[in-house]
């Protein structure tokens, strides 16, 4: 391929915007003087790319991908310098003078490119057979036009047809230079043990399968012979430019719409696709036939969250695909799911009605996932205990794949309307769930780990795991005269444990430099302090758990919750302003109503982010694999529920939550003064059986030295416990 000259290099350069480049294959919004978009370069949830177009550059914050249009179309198309610079160069009309390709120039052009020329040129020759010959015309354009495809589709989706002869394509291709390897690559000819080269598509309409940017990947081909015996679609098969888990037919078609509609439409077949762009439907993709996979999800996700399953009527069809939607709310996509009539497909119901009625049908009949496999399932199950109960779970592992827990929790308010089952059954048995999920996973990415021998991931994983079982108390500085496991200590422990799983992400304190300890930092700073750790084996495995869970976990987690909450927020205003828009009768009361709904919704984000930041540590040990860890943590959490029943009889009476202040530290020293107390009873039964002089005045000295102490201590608590009281008289 020949070299395109410097000014011409420059003049696209110049031209080339990053957001119109980006946007062909992101969708992006605008925030403040940037646009974000979800990373095409790695799976996110959250949207961390980012575009500059002051700048002419993107890039990821999360993987650091991107860079300027060039950079980027190397990156995502996966080609070279020269490449993406025809790429932009066509993109916007730049013209590049090229001649025929000599044959050293096609030898240097890589073996993808010409794998990607090859099938370019065999889209245009099916398409000319469609409309130049005689056979394409009486018998594929004549198929097209009994299954009521007009024109200007066969030319968006550039359907074609291929010859009844074993090689047309392949005379044709060589011909114009490309070479028999490439033509075997790519699928589009096969070779016999004899040597011969013969055409995969013989006698079959095609439809050619784009990427995401237009390249031409592969061809599907339908027989047009009723025989059974004929398989009815020839695909191409994987190769360097096809892999079919990462693509969905009409997806090049669809981007457009979906990015602005902010939804896909998910059917099966290329027909329901194209019939349904013809009903001016053009949000729609295939999966061609398979199963969804995690790709070609992703790929929906780079343009939107809201996805649409259009099931064909019948019940195996149905069941199939609810296997698949668990994949899509692992995504963190927001599913919904549409049933056509009896004996109805896309297509067939697309052809049948008018576009009107097939918008409106649409419109009217989506039903959210959960709602549809909960009704579905339960049908069958009838009145079957055992059946229902099996329903049950089936439903809640669907939810238990979901990330988000707003979402989650709305799911099972509705399950537990549909299913007749108490909001707290469902919780606990979608806790052991996820809990199972969790341990799934680990275990899967431990072996992952292993395969990959990331030496030094495998150790410090397995190191904290020993630490974990053994309850071993590495850096205790607990004197040595308390046994490990100092039952006298319990209570004690337990309560700052308390605290911990049930306030320990609440903002604490803050230290000189303006940071804010949370309690969790605050309590293990004070611990620290007085070399003080936890003797239960049981609650130091639960405070280490909890300071290293957070320290890895809390960051992230709290950004995307924020960053669903601002979602949830800005959809909850823009649909209540939709309401009053439509309702209202003044002006005025226009006006009333918008300032009730933003207060509403600021509340709304206040408790939810409050809500999130109390439940944090709770809930990730709520779902941890160790079974005494979950154990301990629902024990601890339930105390503290019978505790604020009490409290909310009194409503003036401040709870506990704000009171935090006062308590831990006081739980801290109680805890510093029982192990005192501790090694005060300890040398007395020292001082019982020694009869040394020189050790029992030892003996003695300390334990005055600790009664002192413990005297001061006596004191602290006493005031604390008097000031508890007075607060509770009001
Ligand atoms: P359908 O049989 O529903 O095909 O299979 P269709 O697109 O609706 O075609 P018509 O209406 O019969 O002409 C759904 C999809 O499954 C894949 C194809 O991608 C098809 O579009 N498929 C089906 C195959 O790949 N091979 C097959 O043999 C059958
Ligand atoms: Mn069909």
């Amino acid at each position: 391929m020949k070299q395109i000259d410097r000014e011409t290099v420059q003049r696209i350069i110049d031209t080339a915007d990053i957001v119109e480049v980006v946007s062909d294959f992101v969708s992006l919004k605008r925030r403040g003087a940037n646009y974000i978009g979800l990373c095409p370069f790695h799976n996110e949830r959250t949207p961390s790319f980012s575009v500059s177009k002051s700048k002419g550059i993107c890039k990821c914050f999360s993987c650091g991908k991107g860079g300027s249009p060039v950079n980027f179309i190397m990156e995502i198309e996966q080609v070279g310098y020269q490449e993406a610079l025809r790429y932009l160069a066509k993109k916007y009309n730049i013209e590049i003078k090229e001649h025929e390709m000599s044959e050293a120039e096609k030898a240097e052009a890589s073996q993808r490119e010409s794998m990607l020329a090859a099938n370019q040129f065999a889209m245009s020759h099916f398409e000319s057979n469609l409309t130049d010959t005689p056979d394409g015309r009486e018998i594929g354009l004549t198929y097209f036009r009994q299954r009521g495809i007009n024109d200007a589709m066969i030319k968006r989706f550039h359907l074609g047809y291929a010859i009844e002869k074993s090689n047309k394509l392949y005379e044709a291709a060589t011909k114009k230079g490309f070479k028999a390897e490439t033509l075997v690559a790519t699928g589009l000819c096969l070779k016999s043990e004899r040597g011969t080269i013969y055409d995969r598509f013989k006698g079959r309409v095609i439809y050619p399968v784009f990427g995401v940017s237009g390249k031409v990947v592969a061809f599907g081909g339908r027989t047009l012979k009723s025989d059974k015996t004929v398989a009815k679609y020839v695909n191409s098969p994987e190769s360097s430019i096809y892999r079919k888990s990462y693509e969905l037919y009409g997806l090049y078609q669809a981007k457009q719409a979906i990015a602005s509609k902010n939804k896909c439409i998910l059917v099966e077949g290329y027909m329901d696709v194209i019939s349904m762009h013809q009903s001016g439907v053009e949000n729609v993709v295939a999966s061609s036939g398979t199963s969804l996979t995690e790709g070609q999800i992703r790929l929906i996700h780079r343009f939107t969250e809201n996805v649409t399953v259009i099931y064909d009527s019948d019940a195996a069809g149905v069941k199939a695909s609810l296997r698949g939607i668990d994949l899509l709310l692992a995504e963190g996509l927001d599913v919904k799911v549409l049933s056509l009539p009896d004996g109805d497909d896309p297509d067939s119901y697309a052809q049948n009605h008018s576009a009107t009625e097939l918008e409106e049908y649409l419109s009217t009949h989506e039903t959210d996932f959960i709602k549809f496999k909960t009704s579905v399932l339960l049908r069958d199950a009838g009145e079957d205990p055992m059946k229902r109960s099996r329903v049950i779970s089936d439903i809640l592992k669907s939810i238990a794949v979901i990330p988000n827990e707003v979402t989650r929790t709305i799911y099972i308010a509705e399950c537990s309307r549909m299913l007749g089952v108490p909001e707290d059954v469902l919780m606990l048995q979608l806790a052991k769930f996820i809990t199972e999920r969790i341990e799934n996973e680990s275990n899967r990415q431990r072996q992952k780990a292993a395969r990959e021998s990331i030496a030094d991931l495998e150790q410090s994983e397995s190191a904290t795991d020993t630490d974990a079982h053994t309850g071993a108390t590495v850096d205790t500085i607990v004197p040595e005269y308390i046994s490990a496991t100092d039952t006298r200590l319990d209570k004690f422990e337990r309560e700052i444990i308390r605290y911990v799983l049930k306030y320990g992400m609440v903002g604490f304190c803050s230290v000189e430099d303006g940071h804010t300890l949370s309690l969790l930092e605050y309590v293990k700073a004070e611990l620290d302090a007085e070399d003080v750790s936890f003797s239960i084996p049981l609650y130091k495995k639960v405070f280490d758990t909890a300071l290293t869970l957070t320290a890895r976990n809390w960051n992230n987690d709290y950004s995307s919750f924020i960053a669903s909450l601002d979602r949830a927020k800005a959809k909850m205003i823009e649909e209540g302003l939709d309401e009053i828009r439509s309702k209202a009768a003044s002006v005025a009361d226009v006006k009333a109503l918008e300032t009730a709904l933003i207060s509403r919704a600021d509340e709304y984000y206040e408790s939810s982010k409050a809500d999130f930041t109390d439940e944090y540590i709770e809930k990730l040990l709520l779902s941890s694999p160790d079974d005494e860890m979950r154990r301990l943590t629902t024990d601890l959490v339930s105390e503290k529920y019978t505790l604020s029943k009490v409290h909310t009889k009194y409503t003036k009476i401040e709870t506990e939550r704000d009171r935090l202040i006062e308590l831990v530290p006081r739980a801290i020293y109680a805890l510093l003064d029982a192990i005192l107390k501790v090694s005060i009873d300890d040398i007395e039964k020292q001082l019982n059986v020694t009869t040394d002089p020189a050790i029992i005045t030892d003996l003695l000295q300390q334990y005055m030295e600790k009664q002192n102490i413990h005297r001061q201590f006596a004191k602290v608590l006493g005031e604390r416990t008097i000031t508890g009281k007075i607060t509770r008289r009001f």
